[in-house]
């Protein structure tokens, strides 16, 4: 009961007050790993920056796995431990987890928030998983959780829209929201290979310490559950989405998607009706003019399509520095207005189910004419729209068609005439719906 006593006087003495000098914060880390470090050392870095905002944050402890004094970010801290209770015993004002996943980061979140100490995190998988429940324990202690830094970390827009519901209310949206997955397939379009592409994108530090969370679109799938519930009120569950990742998508996948006037990009597209939420993530074709086709590299985009018009936003979606900045951010806001960013509502639970309709980009490779082939695709109600040939393959781009009738097609050609065919979706650049 002291303890509890004497953190909510710290929270009270650490509101920022107009006026007032910095507001000394002492910073707990779960977590000293890329981003953990990133957070020690832009604090120290943008000091002065923040000093003239009215804050000092002051990293000062961290819960770590092994305990080592060589790393470099643990230079600055007064504790690092691999205790939790080490770690709660220090007086702390904000809580910044970075340990990534669902446990223990989830028990240690908890722990501070029902201790009352406000938490700050970029950990889109327990935010996917938890965000919910986590958000409740938040508002019942009156303390602050954030985790503006979990999607499109450069881009500062969650907890602006989860202020502004009006702005907020959204059909539906179509997104690029892993930077590592679009950073490979921007290396491998100019000549990288995949590993290549890959092994850089770790290099700087964009990807996950487990990279198939990127490349197989589960990271983008958890950041599209987050979007949901901020513009569509709806609590998905990851597991329920159609997610598909990159590795299936080849240099000749690319160089084909820009004869036929288009881009592929790791895409997840949303949109909703009550409950019902028609979504994939996957690779996707998208017309160059689309407002997301010509976002490269670890950028990630969202165009939202909010009742009041689209809405465009881009910029820097991944890497050390841009999550710390946000997580940073987050922190000053936590402590300005202590009360959770992201209010009570009521939110229903959504049922998942891919779109009726879409266009599609087909591969096709086999040793069949393309007029035999196209006559199949029309036999099961799938039209062509316009095709290419490369590199001993055809691609085609067909008019909007159900996927029940692009696998049918896509069985008879297997079967029939001994081809291959792999679809992608494809987007207008146009309307949102499929
Ligand atoms: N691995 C993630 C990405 C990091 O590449 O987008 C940012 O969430």
């Amino acid at each position: 009961m002291r303890a509890l006593t004497a953190l909510a006087e710290t929270r009270t003495a650490t509101r920022p007050r107009a006026g007032a000098l910095p507001v000394h914060l002492r910073i707990g880390l779960l977590g000293l790993g890329n981003v953990g470090s990133a957070v020690a050392r832009v604090a120290r870095a943008a000091s002065d920056l923040l000093e003239t905002r009215g804050f000092d944050l002051d990293p000062v402890a961290a819960l770590v796995r092994t305990p080592s004094p060589a790393r470099a970010a643990a230079a600055s801290l007064a504790c690092l431990t691999d205790d939790p209770e080490v770690l709660f015993a220090q007086p702390l004002d904000v809580i910044v987890e970075a340990i990534g996943g669902v446990e223990p980061a989830q028990a240690l979140v908890r722990r501070a928030l029902t201790s009352g100490i406000p938490v700050v995190t970029a950990n889109k998988t327990l935010v996917a998983a938890h965000g919910e429940a986590l958000t409740g324990i938040a508002r019942a202690n009156g303390v602050g959780f954030r985790y503006e830094a979990a999607c499109i970390a450069g881009v500062p827009f969650l907890g602006t829209f989860a202020r502004r519901p009006l702005a907020a209310r959204a059909r539906g949206l179509t997104a690029i929201l892993n930077g590592t997955s679009n950073a490979i397939l921007s290396d491998i379009a100019a000549g990288s290979s995949f590993p290549a592409a890959l092994e850089r994108a770790q290099r700087l530090g964009l990807a996950e310490p487990d990279p198939t969370m990127d490349i197989s679109g589960r990271d983008a799938a958890e950041k599209l559950t987050l979007l949901a519930r901020l513009f569509g009120s709806l609590c998905v569950r990851c597991d329920e989405l159609h997610i598909s990742g990159i590795a299936d998508v080849d240099p000749i996948d690319l160089r084909a998607a820009q004869e036929l006037g288009g881009v592929l990009k790791p895409i997840a597209h949303a949109s909703w009706s009550g409950r019902l939420f028609d979504a994939f993530v996957a690779p996707a074709f998208l017309p160059q003019a689309h407002p997301l086709g010509s976002i490269s590299g670890r950028t990630n985009g969202i165009l939202i399509d909010s009742v009041g018009g689209r809405q465009l936003f881009a910029g820097p979606g991944a890497g050390p520095d841009v999550t710390a900045a946000a997580i940073l951010d987050d922190v000053c806001e936590t402590v300005g207005s202590p009360e959770s960013s992201y209010a009570a509502e009521e939110r229903l639970a959504a049922i998942p189910r891919l779109p009726d309709m879409s266009a599609w980009f087909i591969r096709i490779t086999g040793d069949v004419p393309a007029a035999e082939t196209c006559e199949l695709f029309a036999a099961q109600g799938v039209w062509w729209n316009h095709s290419a040939e490369l590199s001993g393959r055809l691609y085609v781009l067909t008019f909007p068609a159900s996927p029940a009738r692009v696998d049918a097609a896509i069985a008879t050609v297997g079967g029939a005439a001994r081809c291959t065919a792999t679809a992608f979706h494809a987007l207008p650049d146009e309307a949102f719906a499929c």
